[in-house]
């Protein structure tokens, strides 16, 4: 088989190698237009989970990879004047430079043919055979990186789109060898300033500085030669380059394209590398993704040289005849979704860095755990793995700040722990404490390290010399709302469980919502419950408008009261157009039959097509519903109930106002964002006027419509909305998301909501408490959101469904044993040690 790559970089140059070794009978020419010494860039860095893979692939190359590998453990990140360092972590790296002469000399040893100052322009420049030897190829690899001229000349069949980054960054480096992985966040008087930089050989590191376009601007950069950009970030970076010079190599200032393809092959030429997707630098994966393709590319046709010699399809002398084709589609089939996840992450990182001064404000030991867990990648349980001494350091600063703002004036400082020692605090040494437990510790590192050259640790720390006090998990911290003190964060989700008879919650309820309280969870929210008959989703639904209703509730909230430490609220809504279904195991669609009933809504447009048209509400309706929810709230607290959610998200009726996806009136209540809002808030008002002032109201939102090309609510919006329920004395805001047109089109996955919560915490502030909910999985994923400040509570839905007892789950594998249990469940609860 004759293959011809274009482009010698990582990806290409380590597929020639891999499928030469594999089968020596291939004619493999790499085609570089650049000389053999002539490379961009300074230094790559991986982590030790990358490597495995390429000392299987090909262990002559690993062995020289490894042999010039910089090793560090420890990520440093400089805030103000605050540098936190964490240890345990696994990083090396080589320049690229050493990188490509290693491939080069290794595609030498096995008789690869590599041709440089060669540029080929077009398809046709190796399709008929000028860029092979001996005849046309069999496969022609698209390698050419970023801007890969094939990719743009077969478009219509690759189908790229580019997603450009707001930020502008420029890679430079650095006559001087960090000892860590260096994070810098600098404030100038232009904007923020970030650095990240990395060691990579004898003296040198990666110095990567990136900012907004504005501050870019400002500085004026957007005007700067090299030299222009080398005096200024010398200047601002100079305490951390000590006097080191800074170098450039093509250091122009760019912004980070995300390349994705719909599909990666055509015929017999495929796209491997950056011409396939990019993954932006900050999770650091670009070589090591295109040389991940390489071995799954090697791989495909591995398996198709086995297929075909067990069919008989060997070509001459035994070597594999190859549907070249066929393998291209299953080298995509294989990688793709791999793929798609590691830019998933990386496009969650790169957000990351984009906001990131909108972090500034946040304690330095909060910020570097919000940083180090930004992609998802890293938890705080993999952190406290790697290094359980920061982990403790934040989960204690978490404990301190919760008992403070949980503490009802005048009482003494902890009440929530009271005396941490006798609630079960684990009292361990401070050296103790520090000590790294994990076994996959830090690698060597490459050189003296720089730490010990400026003081590190400067957060006060009155505990320093006396017994570390090991720190509940951030869970376990209680929450002030008004009156009413949470004893942890997790909430149990409000969950629909159609079972009720006229509305009336039954035992079902009583077992369902009394077991999740047993369960441990902070708060426990009732089931969406509906204000009006006609506010029902269906017949099942639990509504709150007569007394049977009001005393049903109250022998529910007595169990809970009675039997657990949880609080217990109502989610009180109207169903609006998703009203008069059936229930969901009897298909959910709209009832059709003599049961059916005309729903509300803004505007007379039915939720999907073949839906039945809702009635556009008038003013008289929306003071009847306006009155249905202040009785239902004023029922609810005769109920007992803690709190109030209302139901403002997921296309019910307030949330169908206040998205332009449902709402097209003309009149006040339609239009701008402004305008939408209107009866909502006309709603949270009065029930807020109704609902006594000691007890905490909550307010689900959907934050966006996941169709901001279509002029959906966007996430911008969301933080209007919440700002408007802020001023008017909301005390948490719920953040979920979609459900106002079948068409919406969210991006699942762990946590994914997450970002929404956090954009609101920390752009409306003003003490409201933000609750996040969407496949949060469990403790860890809790303790993750909290610790780095994404929001302040976390609403389990479905993982409640599977497991009642997730927080007395937690306090069994954290050995949290402050964590009242029932006393019937008393021999399962950990011991103290
Ligand atoms: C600031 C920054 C920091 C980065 N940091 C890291 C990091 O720490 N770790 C990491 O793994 N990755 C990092 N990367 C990404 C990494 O550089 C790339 O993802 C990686 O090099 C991709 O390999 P590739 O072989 O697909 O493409 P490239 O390395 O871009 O190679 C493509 C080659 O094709 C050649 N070429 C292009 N067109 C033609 C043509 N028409 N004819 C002939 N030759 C052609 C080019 O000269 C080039 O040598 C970083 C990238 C940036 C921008
Ligand atoms: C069975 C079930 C019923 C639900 N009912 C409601 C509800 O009454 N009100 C509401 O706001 N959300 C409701 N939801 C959505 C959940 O509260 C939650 O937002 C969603 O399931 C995502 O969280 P999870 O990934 O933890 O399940 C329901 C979810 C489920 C699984």
């Amino acid at each position: 088989m004759r293959i011809v790559s274009v482009g010698g970089g990582p990806g290409g140059l380590y597929f020639a190698i891999l499928m030469k070794r594999a089968h020596p009978e291939c004619a493999i020419t790499v085609h570089e237009r650049n000389r053999a010494d002539d490379t961009f860039g300074f230094g790559v860095v991986f982590s030790d989970e990358t490597l495995g893979g390429f000392a299987q692939a090909d262990p002559e190359s690993f062995a020289q990879i490894t042999k010039h590998f910089a090793y560090w453990g420890d990520i440093e990140t400089y805030v103000g004047d605050t540098c936190i360092q964490s240890t345990g972590h696994g990083f090396c790296g080589l320049s690229r430079m050493k990188l490509l002469q290693i491939f080069h000399e290794r595609c030498r040893q096995l008789g690869v043919e590599l041709r440089f100052g060669s540029e080929i322009k077009t398809l046709a420049d190796v399709a008929a055979g000028g860029g092979a030897t001996g005849g046309p190829p069999d496969l022609i690899l698209a390698a050419d990186g970023l801007n890969s001229a094939l990719r743009t000349e077969l478009e219509p069949h690759f189908r790229p789109t580019i997603e450009w980054g707001r930020a502008r960054f420029c890679w430079l480096g650095a006559r001087r060898q960090l000892g860590a992985f260096t994070f810098v966040f600098k404030e100038s008087r232009h904007g923020l300033f970030q650095l990240h930089a990395y060691p990579y050989e004898t003296g040198m590191s990666t110095f990567i500085v990136e900012c907004d376009e504005s501050t870019w601007r400002a500085a004026g950069l957007d005007q700067a030669t090299e030299s222009d950009t080398v005096a200024f970030c010398s200047d601002l970076f100079a305490e951390h380059l000590q006097g080191a010079e800074l170098v450039t190599n093509r250091s122009v200032w760019r912004s980070f394209p995300t390349v994705r393809n719909e599909r990666w092959h055509h015929k017999n030429l495929v796209l491997i590398g950056d011409a396939a997707h990019t993954a932006h630098f900050s999770i650091g994966s670009g070589t090591k993704l295109a040389m991940e393709d390489a071995i799954a590319l090697a791989a495909a046709f591995e398996r198709h040289a086995k297929r075909g010699a067990a069919g008989g399809g060997a070509g001459s002398g035994g070597a594999p005849k190859w549907d070249v084709p066929a393998v291209l589609a299953d080298y995509q089939e294989s990688r793709y979704v791999d793929c798609l996840k590691i830019q998933k992450a990386a496009r969650v990182s790169q957000d990351w860095f984009e906001n990131s001064s909108r972090y500034l404000k946040q304690h330095p030991l909060q910020f570097t755990f919000n940083l180090l867990t930004r992609s998802k990648k890293i938890t705080w349980e993999n952190l406290r793995q790697r290094d359980p001494a920061l982990v403790d350091r934040v989960d204690r600063w978490f404990a301190e700040q919760a008992a403070v703002h949980a503490a009802p004036p005048g009482a003494p400082l902890h009440p929530a722990y009271g005396n941490r020692k006798a609630q079960g605090w684990d009292e361990k040494p401070a050296a103790a404490a520090a000590a790294p437990t994990s076994s996959a510790a830090p690698t060597v590192a490459a050189s003296a390290n720089p730490v010990g050259e400026r003081s590190i640790e400067d957060i006060p720390d009155a505990d320093k010399a006396a017994p570390a006090l090991v720190a509940p998990p951030p869970l376990f911290a209680p929450l002030r709302l008004r009156e009413l003190r949470l004893a942890n964060r997790v909430v149990v989700s409000p969950m629909c469980q159609y079972s009720a008879a006229g509305g009336v919650p039954g035992d079902w309820h009583l077992v369902h919502l009394g077991a999740r309280a047993v369960g441990g969870a902070g708060l426990v929210l009732c089931e969406m419950t509906d204000v009006t008959p006609d506010g029902r989703i269906t017949l099942g639904c639990t509504g709150l408008w007569n007394e049977a209703q009001q005393i049903a509730w109250a022998r529910i909230v007595d169990f809970v009261h009675a039997n657990s430490g949880a609080a217990i609220g109502i989610q009180l809504a109207h169903a609006g157009r998703k009203g008069s279904c059936a229930l969901p195991w009897e298909g959910g669609e709209p009832l059709r039959d003599g049961r059916a009933w005309v729903t509300l809504a803004p505007s007379a447009e039915p939720f999907a097509p073949g839906w039945p048209a809702p009635r556009a509400m008038d003013r008289a309706d929306m003071d009847a519903v306006r009155e249905a929810f202040v009785a239902a709230a004023r029922r609810a607290d005769r109920a007992g109930f803690d709190l109030i959610e209302l139901h403002m998200a997921h296309g019910y009726l307030l949330s169908s106002f206040i998205s332009p996806m449902s709402n097209h009136r003309t009149d006040e209540y339609g239009g701008a964002l402004a305008h939408r809002l209107r009866f909502p808030l006309e709603v949270f008002e009065a029930v807020r006027e109704a609902w006594p002032a000691a007890k905490p109201m909550s307010v689900r939102i959907s934050a966006t419509d996941w169709l901001d090309d279509e002029g959906g609510l966007t996430a911008a919006d969301s933080v209007q909305v919440a700002r408007a329920l802020r001023e008017r004395g909301l005390d948490v805001i719920d953040v979920s998301s979609a459900g106002n047109t079948p068409r919406s089109k969210p991006i699942y996955g762990r946590m994914y909501q997450v970002p929404f919560a956090d954009r609101i915490r920390h752009e409306v502030g003003g003490g409201l408490a933000v609750m996040s909910v969407g496949a949060i999985q469990g403790p860890d994923h809790v303790n993750t959101i909290l610790a780095a400040g994404r929001a302040d509570l976390c609403a389990l839905a479905r993982p409640h469904l599977v497991d009642p007892h997730v927080v007395l789950g937690a306090s069994a594998a954290y050995e949290y044993i402050a964590q009242p249990w029932p006393k019937q469940y008393l021999p399962a609860k950990p011991k103290p040690k």
